[in-house]
């Protein structure tokens, strides 16, 4: 996923820099070119030998050190960087950037580059309150530094309070958005829908559906990645939220209807991936319903169709919707296109194996408007997201 990215890594001395030592491990993984810079308290840590083991590069850490090529050190580096993360970032290293100093290789490397930076802070809870630091955060937040935030917890020294590293994954989350994927999406706003609905029958029961919501967050996950600006209206899914984009929690149809009108004009790309429970109780019971001597009967009664209303009002936005079928796969997906007015569908075949709920893979075919079909081959979610996000851009510019 990195592969051809130059992600520089600079390690300050706080004793979060053992767990540097996994985010690059994560990120070669990910073929990124990895390059460390230690300051000299990191190297009282941790030593550059464990970095220059995982990176597969020789580290940095003085500016006055014999340099191993031509170049000049700080500069190249500054130069070739499609990446800096600063983690842990301690107080010290916020401040020197905010405040223009370049004292060290990590401080003077980061003033030259052009790069994104993203800053992953770690360090005492009442240090990290001072106001003087939060003071620098924000004048670089304002500035276009992409800020980590620590997390709550118990820290080293034995507070409790704000300053523990962010979760890794978390922090490779962060850099894959910022450098994974060119920018295509930039400026353009993606509304996602995702997982089921539930809905209720009393306080206590609902009618749901097997939907994991994975095929609608690899959507909205893989947008952000592009640059979109992104809006995930989820149902009620085991899935992780979303950082650094718009999450809206709906349980019902009714809720996911109301949240996606209300935020579907704003909207370039409509992709509707929730799997909408068609009916709901007729009368959902104020209290628990109970058991009775003979059979139950539960009237339903239509949801609207999401989708159906949305082709109704777009204008030169573009519409996706999905298609899940366990027969006739590609004639109930064609009625649907036309039917729902829309642009694409993604029309999935529940009784494949490698498709459908849960599973972490897909085989899709899309149908697009002109009626042309195209067979994908079994693919991740995330590749999947990948191919209908480049149909949605190509039918987007062709609306321009
Ligand atoms: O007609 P069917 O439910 O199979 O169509 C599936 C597509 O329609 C999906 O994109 C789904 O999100 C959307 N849908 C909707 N509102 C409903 C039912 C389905 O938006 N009530």
């Amino acid at each position: 996923m990195l592969k051809g990215k130059t992600i520089v890594v600079g390690v300050c001395g706080g004793i979060a820099a053992y767990k540097s030592a996994d985010i690059i491990s994560k990120l070669k993984k990910l073929n990124a070119e990895l390059h460390v810079i230690m300051t000299r308290s990191a190297r009282e840590f941790i030593s550059p030998l464990t970095f220059q083991s995982l990176s597969q590069n020789y580290v940095i850490y003085d500016m006055f050190q014999e340099p191993r090529s031509w170049e000049i050190e700080h500069i190249s580096l500054a130069q070739k960087a499609d990446l800096f993360i600063v983690v842990p970032a301690t107080a010290n290293m916020i401040g020197k950037i905010a405040n223009g100093i370049a004292d060290d290789m990590l401080s003077t490397t980061i003033m030259a580059t052009k790069s994104p930076v993203i800053i992953a802070p770690a360090m005492n809870c009442d240090m990290f309150e001072n106001i003087i630091v939060q003071k620098n955060i924000q004048r670089l937040q304002a500035l276009g530094y992409i800020f980590v935030e620590p997390q709550v917890g118990r820290l080293a020294c034995g507070d409790i309070g704000q300053g523990k590293l962010a979760d890794v994954d978390d922090i490779i989350e962060i850099i894959k958005q910022t450098v994974a994927f060119d920018k295509d999406l930039k400026d353009l706003n993606v509304l996602v829908t995702a997982g089921p609905t539930r809905e209720a029958i009393d306080p206590v029961r609902f009618i749901t559906n097997h939907s994991s919501g994975k095929m609608g967050y690899s959507i909205a996950k893989v947008a952000k990645y592009r640059g979109a600006k992104v809006t995930l209206v989820s149902g009620p899914t085991n899935l992780k939220p979303i950082k650094g984009i718009q999450m809206i929690d709906v349980n019902s149809a009714l809720e996911m209807y109301e949240a996606v009108m209300a935020h579907f004009e704003e909207a370039d790309i409509i992709i509707k991936a929730a799997a909408v429970s068609d009916y709901r109780p007729l009368k959902s019971e104020k209290h628990k319903i109970k058991k009775q001597q003979n059979d139950l009967e539960i009237q339903l009664t239509k949801n609207p169709d999401i989708l159906m209303e949305l082709g109704k009002k777009v204008t030169n936005q573009v519409l996706i919707g999905f298609s899940m079928e366990t027969q006739l796969l590609k004639e109930y997906a064609k009625e649907k296109l036309i039917k729902k007015n829309l642009d694409l569908i993604v029309a999935n075949n529940l009784s494949e194996k490698g498709a459908g709920f849960a599973v972490d893979t897909n085989i899709a075919t899309l149908i697009n408007k002109n009626g042309d079909i195209e067979n994908m081959p079994i693919m991740t979610k995330d590749e999947l997201a990948y191919v209908i996000l480049d149909k949605a851009l190509a039918i987007h510019k062709k609306k321009h």
